[in-house]
């Protein structure tokens, strides 16, 4: 039996026959699978490369979900105090309207990709509030009705649980102590688009540990006081050694016994490649069952609303440029051709062992 992306294809030998095929033709898809779970299954991506044919064609015939890669982050959509450049994300909105997809936001606050204007600038606290009010509800505003769920704070927290000290936070902060402006964000968002949906998003926080302890405290706080928070990302950067299962189970369910919902945001399974980015077919196996086993476990509970692989194609994939020695983490080859990996998301989708 084997598949095919877009044409599953059963071929069997039948009895008294030479060699005899009978194919079932369906129109089987990661997306028409998470149609069927009622889930979203979306990719990073970005605008520049809509036309390349087969980039658009895979990216709409897969995921029923978008999040742009780069495009909405602090530093490309708000390039000058009074500029705000719209363009490259509007264009990932409209794709998706096309194609009838889902679109999540990312990031209204994080420490990485801010301007220069911004980093390089000095700013009282009291500036700073009003910089981030004017960027949350200019950025919200624009996308209201049009973005369902945004990543209002990206990885706000250290490995060890402490706040990680930032522009926003401490240095020197927007005047609120603790988590006060991760709480600030999330009202300036909830009231600029009442429906859309606000998380928390980080890495390495997917079992139960220390950071994980900290975003599940905060979360439990928020929600006790009815700060507008609506779910947790997790990112899950992975590599292909076995995962800690139950512990992700674990700390998943905390969070949505909250009331929560969790999105897997931005997976990726990083494999040891050769120089010309190629990793061994074991390696593509070991990979495959860390993806079949995510995306089952995500399955497992009915508040675990929308997985995302962080890009979709090897070709684009931001783990050689970051991790040497590392790539091949997608579920699509560079050539588009799907891998182990995506197999096993279909069948984890199917239900199939
Ligand atoms: O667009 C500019 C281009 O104009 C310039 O010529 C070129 C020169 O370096 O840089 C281009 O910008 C790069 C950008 O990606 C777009 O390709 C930045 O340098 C580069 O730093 C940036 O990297 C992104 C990274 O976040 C920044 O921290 C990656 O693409 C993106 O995949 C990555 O995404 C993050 C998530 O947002 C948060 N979680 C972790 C994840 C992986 O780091």
């Amino acid at each position: 039996m084997r598949h095919h992306p877009a044409i599953d294809c059963f071929c069997m030998r039948l009895p008294f026959l030479a060699v005899a095929a009978v194919c079932i033709l369906s129109a089987q898809s990661l997306r028409s699978l998470a149609d069927e779970r009622g889930i979203h299954f979306g990719a990073a991506v970005a605008p520049s490369h809509f036309s390349e044919t087969a980039y658009a064609s895979v990216l709409a015939r897969e995921f029923n979900q978008v999040e742009p890669e780069n495009a909405m982050k602090f530093g490309p959509i708000h390039p000058a105090p009074d500029t705000y450049n719209f363009a490259p994300a509007d264009a990932i909105v409209a794709f998706a309207q096309a194609h009838g997809m889902a679109v999540r936001g990312h990031t209204l606050v994080w420490h990485n990709q801010r301007p220069a204007w911004l980093t390089g600038g000095t700013f009282t606290p009291d500036q700073l509030f009003s910089i981030l009010q004017d960027h949350i509800k200019k950025v919200v505003g624009h996308y209201a009705g049009k973005v369902y769920a945004w990543d209002v704070v990206n990885e706000a927290f250290e490995s060890d649980g402490t706040l990680r000290k930032t522009m926003w936070s401490h240095a020197p902060g927007i005047g609120l102590e603790g988590a006060g402006y991760i709480e600030q964000a999330l009202k300036w968002a909830h009231d600029t688009d009442p429906k859309a949906l606000l998380f928390y998003n980080d890495f390495s926080a997917e079992t139960v540990n220390q950071k994980s302890d900290a975003i599940f405290k905060m979360a439990e706080d928020f929600k006790s006081r009815g700060v507008p928070l609506d779910g947790i990302g997790m990112q899950m950067h992975i590599s292909s050694k076995p995962q800690p299962l139950p512990g992700i189970e674990a700390n998943m369910k905390r969070i949505t016994d909250l009331g929560l919902q969790v999105q897997i945001t931005e997976l990726d399974v990083k494999l040891p490649v050769d120089a010309s980015g190629e990793a061994t077919p074991a390696w593509l196996e070991a990979q495959a069952k860390v993806y079949r086993d995510i995306v089952a476990l995500c399955l497992k509970n009915p508040r675990c609303t929308a997985i995302q692989t962080w890009g979709f194609t090897d070709k684009y994939s931001w783990i050689p440029g970051s991790s040497k020695g590392n790539g091949a983490a997608l579920e699509f080859d560079a050539a588009y051709q799907p891998k182990p990996a995506y197999t096993a998301i279909l069948s984890a989708l199917e239900g199939r062992p």
